[in-house]
């Protein structure tokens, strides 16, 4: 591929400045990261640090010098001129639990809404704009409507895979009312049907994996639009699907997300359907079952092999 066709369009409208500004608040996340940060509970471990609070304060200056008449809603808080037309989901640091504990896998996201005069406030406007940047592998992702998707300025596009069986999945777990949660036996039933499942701990990465061919699918209980806006975004745009999990149009506030590379998509929705029906579950045994078996085993005289 030459260069001038892996480049993105040059007429790109919002994606080159809100770059500079995540490399820019990725850059502060790293310094962070390197000297290390004392760790605060929002909720039962809903973690959030300094560099959370401080980050999304540099963004809140930079997007609106950017784009004055652009409205931000961000993780921490920052509400900012949300009668706009156009408005900024922000996570400045998508990942906390992992910086906190020293994992390198996190990021930062902000997806751009287009919210046209007369969208009611419960209505959605649609996804326009998507940067997402890992400043610990300094992969910058980035895509606006209609246009594509691109990987540190080269196209990306979603897996090709067409079963689950050879499938790369992942998922995430909320960090509040852990114990009213069932994505545990989701978690079980995908991880004995694919070839696995990976929890990283960064849901916005996570998104941009499918977007970019790493994962084939992902599914999240919980999430907020400050995680999943930029993600969405880029899937779409990298050719893949994303619905809620019986098929519905995803929206920004529907807390629950099924992204696939879209082959996989009518295949996951069935598995879904299955699984809030209680059907065709695989069998494991309980600890308890195999405890007994593991002191069966050790009561068996040893046999000369
Ligand atoms: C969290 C991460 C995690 C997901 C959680 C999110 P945060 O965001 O995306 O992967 O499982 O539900 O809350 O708190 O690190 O910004
Ligand atoms: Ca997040
Ligand atoms: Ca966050």
């Amino acid at each position: 591929m030459s260069q001038a066709e892996s480049a993105p369009p040059t007429s790109l409208i919002w994606v080159p400045a809100a770059s500079e500004i995540a490399r820019e608040a990725g850059a502060r996340l790293r310094e962070f990261f390197a000297q290390g940060v004392e760790t605060e509970y929002k909720g039962d471990v809903d973690l959030v640090t300094v560099a959370d609070r401080a980050t999304e304060k540099l963004l809140h200056e930079r997007l609106g010098q950017a784009f004055p008449d652009h409205g931000i809603y961000a993780e921490e808080g920052t509400r900012e001129r949300l009668e706009s037309e156009y408005r900024w989901y922000v996570d400045p640091l998508d990942g906390t639990t992992n910086f906190a504990h020293g994992f390198p896998q996190f990021c930062v996201s902000m997806g751009l809404e287009h919210r046209p005069v007369g969208t009611a406030p419960e209505e959605d406007g649609t996804l326009v704009a998507a940067v997402l940047y890992d400043p610990m592998r300094d992969e910058l992702f980035t895509a606006e409507r209609g246009r594509g998707a691109w990987l540190n300025g080269r196209p990306i596009h979603v897996s090709r895979t067409r079963e689950l069986a050879e499938s790369l999945v992942a998922t995430g777990f909320p960090s509040r009312k852990r114990h009213q949660n069932p994505n545990i036996h989701f978690y079980q039933e995908f991880t004995l049907r694919s070839h696995g499942v990976r929890r990283a701990g960064s849901a916005a990465l996570d998104l941009a994996y499918v977007a970019c061919g790493r994962f084939d699918a992902f599914w999240e209980f919980k999430l907020n639009p400050w995680d999943t806006a930029a993600g969405i975004l880029l899937i779409i745009e990298a050719g893949g699907r994303v619905t809620g999990f019986s098929g519905d149009p995803v929206r920004l506030d529907s807390r629950e997300i099924l992204a696939t590379n879209g082959l996989l998509h009518s295949e996951l929705l069935g598995f879904f359907d299955d699984m809030f029906a209680g059907r065709n579950l695989s069998p494991i045994p309980t600890p308890l079952e195999y405890a007994r078996r593991r002191a069966a085993r050790c009561q068996a005289p040893r046999t000369e092999s």
